[in-house]
């Protein structure tokens, strides 16, 4: 069985990611979307708040499931027995980056590999942060986030 990891923050979940969750799961038996932490970011929603988001999103996929990890992500795919780690790639400014967490990845364990999903042009703009960013200055973020999960996060923001 062809199973993959679809790591992130998801602080919160977009329509970018879940662009990214549709067409993986139709090229995989198994993914999971797995919520780790980013040591460089202070995250905005808590586990439960993200991991009910991308349950949301989910529902309707049959091989789609949600997971949280504290810890590397390599032993994450070595506990879920996992060798495809799936990552987003949106533009040539994500690309140093993954590029170096890939090669970190493959130094901690070669046998697992990265394999980046480009993203749908319509999305190539879309972060977490700018949905936060237009959402807390009261913007219209619906054409930006799963309309399941706009009221979820809009309320964080909600004064
Ligand atoms: O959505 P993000 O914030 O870009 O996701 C980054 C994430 C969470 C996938 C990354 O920070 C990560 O893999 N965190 C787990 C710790 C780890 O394995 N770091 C990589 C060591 S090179």
């Amino acid at each position: 069985m062809n199973k993959a990891i679809y790591p992130g923050s998801f602080d919160p979940v977009t329509k970018g990611h879940l662009d990214i969750i549709t067409r993986t799961s139709k090229i995989v038996d198994h993914l999971t979307v797995a919520i780790l932490k980013n040591p460089r970011k202070i995250a905005t929603y808590t586990i439960e708040d993200r991991i009910e988001m991308i349950e949301m999103v989910t529902s309707k996929f049959e091989n789609v499931d949600v997971a949280y990890f504290e810890g590397l992500l390599i032993d994450y795919a070595l506990q879920q027995d996992t060798k495809i780690i799936i990552k987003g790639l949106r533009a040539i400014s994500d690309f140093e980056f993954e590029f170096q967490m890939a090669l970190a990845n493959q130094k901690l364990n070669p046998d697992i590999e990265t394999l980046f999903m480009m993203t749908n042009s319509k999305y190539s703009y879309l972060s977490s942060s700018i949905v936060k960013e237009i959402a807390s200055m009261g913007g219209d973020i619906s054409s930006l986030v799963p309309p399941e999960v706009h009221y979820i996060i809009e309320s964080k923001f909600r004064k």
